[in-house]
């Protein structure tokens, strides 16, 4: 079975762009693979180091996974700093990743603008080598994330194959690697390379403001995006607020090249109602939004009301959350450790 790794940052609250790009594949990968779900507290130090409501955050995240329904008996729900093979591994990525792989990712530079070194933590520049030990320390293969994580995933990728060639021989000498196919080229690899899950029709849901934006925690409008925690009052308003343009739909996937506002109701649309753009198109070409805005508000609200309901639920026993979290972190240390224990060996420090 593939194993599949996704995180989640523990920062601000999580929106439609969240739930269709990474939580609902999550759901969806659980018949056919292992699964390890993260919620990222470490991650969540990069940008902002001092957070007053850290275990609410990680609570609630932890409650969105449950409330889709992701398994934890099954599958593994954990945070990040229970398990500190992930920093770990990534110190050791630190060494093998390059400064200038970390200074060419966009979202650094978009996160970073017109800042000064002085005014960047270390650790926002080296986000990607944590993000690539969260994946490598399960040797997971399969990471389903929106579009805007991509970027990251190829340095993943990088990172893995330099350590693989750098310690090559170390490897070989080791008996711990297995032979896979980069490209043509057979190569006698410890880390295997990772695959981005990132298919379906909303692999970047845009704000609700502007179709060429990303939907994100950071816009300063609250109706620029539809929280997982806004009542079925809010989301009907925000739709209905959502900019469009004056056309009909149309009744093709490529009439909507152009219209930034119009692909992304569709792709929303699509997404909740686990069809693709081109039936939807097929039911609403030629009608106006007045007719498609009650049917995505319809149909938006019966998907994420139960998610709402059952995370409100959740939330008001962070006992039990926590139990939740303990026990995944526990199973995931075991995983860990196993890949670390050989880490160092392959690398040759005296244990
Ligand atoms: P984060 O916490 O910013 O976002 C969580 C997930 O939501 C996706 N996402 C979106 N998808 C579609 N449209 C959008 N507008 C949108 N906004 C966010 C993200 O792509 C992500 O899948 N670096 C990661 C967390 C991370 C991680 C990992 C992910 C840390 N280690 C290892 C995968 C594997 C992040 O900040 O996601």
């Amino acid at each position: 079975k593939p194993l599949v790794f996704s995180g989640v940052q523990p920062t601000g609250n999580l929106h439609l762009g969240n739930y269709l790009g990474a939580i609902k594949k999550f759901v969806a990968l659980q018949d056919s693979n292992d699964c390890i779900y993260c919620v990222v507290d470490l991650h969540a130090l990069t940008a902002q180091l001092v957070h007053q409501d850290m275990k609410s955050q990680i609570r609630s995240i932890t409650a969105a996974f449950l409330a889709s329904g992701i398994d934890p008996q099954k599958h593994i729900v954990f945070n990040q700093s229970a398990v500190p093979q992930h920093a770990e591994l990534a110190w050791i990525f630190n060494c093998v990743a390059r400064i200038g792989w970390m200074e060419r990712m966009t979202q650094f530079k978009d996160k970073t603008g017109s800042k000064n070194a002085e005014q960047v933590s270390l650790g926002l520049l080296a986000y990607p080598s944590l993000m690539a030990a969260d994946i490598l320390v399960y040797r997971a293969t399969h990471v389903p994330v929106g579009d805007d994580q991509k970027q990251h995933l190829e340095l993943a990728r990088d990172i893995a194959m330099k350590f693989n060639l750098d310690f090559a021989d170390l490897i070989r000498a080791n008996g711990t690697g297995v032979d896979i196919k980069v490209g043509d080229e057979p190569v006698h690899a410890y880390f295997p390379m990772v695959e981005p899950l990132i298919d379906g029709p909303a692999p970047r849901v845009m704000s609700l403001k502007d179709g060429t934006k990303k939907m994100s925690k950071s816009d300063a409008s609250d109706l620029s995006r539809i929280n997982l925690m806004d009542d079925a009052e809010t989301i009907a308003k925000k739709i209905r607020k959502a900019k469009t343009d004056p056309d009909a739909l149309p009744s093709e996937v490529a009439g909507l090249a152009g219209r930034p506002e119009a692909d992304n109701l569709i792709g929303i649309f699509a997404a909740l109602a686990e069809k693709t753009k081109a039936e939807v198109l097929s039911e609403f070409g030629g009608q106006q939004f007045s007719v498609f805005k009650p049917a995505l508000i319809e149909l938006a609200v019966d998907k994420l009301a139960p998610v709402n309901g059952e995370m409100r639920r959740l939330m008001d026993d962070p006992g039990h959350i926590d139990d939740v979290l303990r026990d995944g972190g526990a199973r995931a240390r075991v995983l860990a450790e196993k890949t670390m224990n050989e880490v160092r060996d392959i690398i040759g420090f005296v244990k």
